[in-house]
């Protein structure tokens, strides 16, 4: 096996009751690990594809055999996508460090205003998806991606995410996706959020927009 499920960094049911064991063991067990089984057979009959990462499949698609380009780039971008989900993800989250808040204070005004934009974003985006929060050009960006699609092909580098899939809350919350959005916003991992946000700050290109603002 070349992709592998990543270990879930929180028990099935620590984010109670806000996200539900139920919800979470069959959301990562079985929605998750399908996505990395099918990478893998994909894959299985190309060993030259079997050494590049989740981001180099997406990113480079279009060198991938249009045979299996399809299913490579479904499954390769649900895997990365649902593996950040959970990073994102803690009983004991936290709060926006200073830097992180200074960073959202920038581009939407509060966090409140920020936390409003994002909730909406996720709230009109039609049928299945993703809701980010990105670091685009320098700047903080709340944006919505459809089905398996990463904002890493539009060029943005994501620093949080929630899934808006049905399979991530069908069964607890039903329709009520806004349900849903307010109980996941009591456990994003702001920790993780403004560890992601520091490293983009720290990449070389971040640096290189700064010196030139
Ligand atoms: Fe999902």
């Amino acid at each position: 096996m070349i992709h592998t499920l990543p270990k879930l960094p929180f028990a099935y049911d620590a984010l109670e009751p806000h996200l539900d064991a139920r919800t979470v063991e069959i959301h990562y067990g079985k929605h998750h690990q399908a996505y990395v089984d099918n990478l893998n057979k994909a894959l299985s009959a190309y060993p030259e594809l079997q050494a590049w990462t989740l981001e180099q499949l997406i990113l480079r698609s279009s060198e991938v055999p249009e045979k299996i380009r399809t299913a490579v780039r479904n499954n390769a971008g649900q895997h990365l996508n649902h593996s950040l989900y959970w990073q994102y993800l803690s009983p004991r989250g936290g709060n926006p460090s200073s830097a992180l808040l200074a960073g959202i204070t920038r581009a939407f005004g509060s966090l409140a205003s920020f936390q409003a934009q994002f909730t909406q974003t996720a709230l009109a985006h039609f049928g299945s998806g993703w809701a980010w929060l990105v670091v685009h050009h320098g700047a903080l960006e709340v944006l919505s991606t459809p089905n398996q699609e990463n904002p890493l092909v539009l060029g943005a580098q994501p620093i949080l995410v929630c899934d808006v899939w049905e399979h991530a809350y069908y069964l607890k919350y039903q329709n009520r996706r806004a349900d849903y959005l307010a109980a996941w916003w009591k456990v994003v991992d702001w920790n993780r959020v403004a560890e992601a946000f520091s490293a983009v700050g720290d990449a070389p290109g971040a640096s290189r927009r700064k010196r030139d603002e």
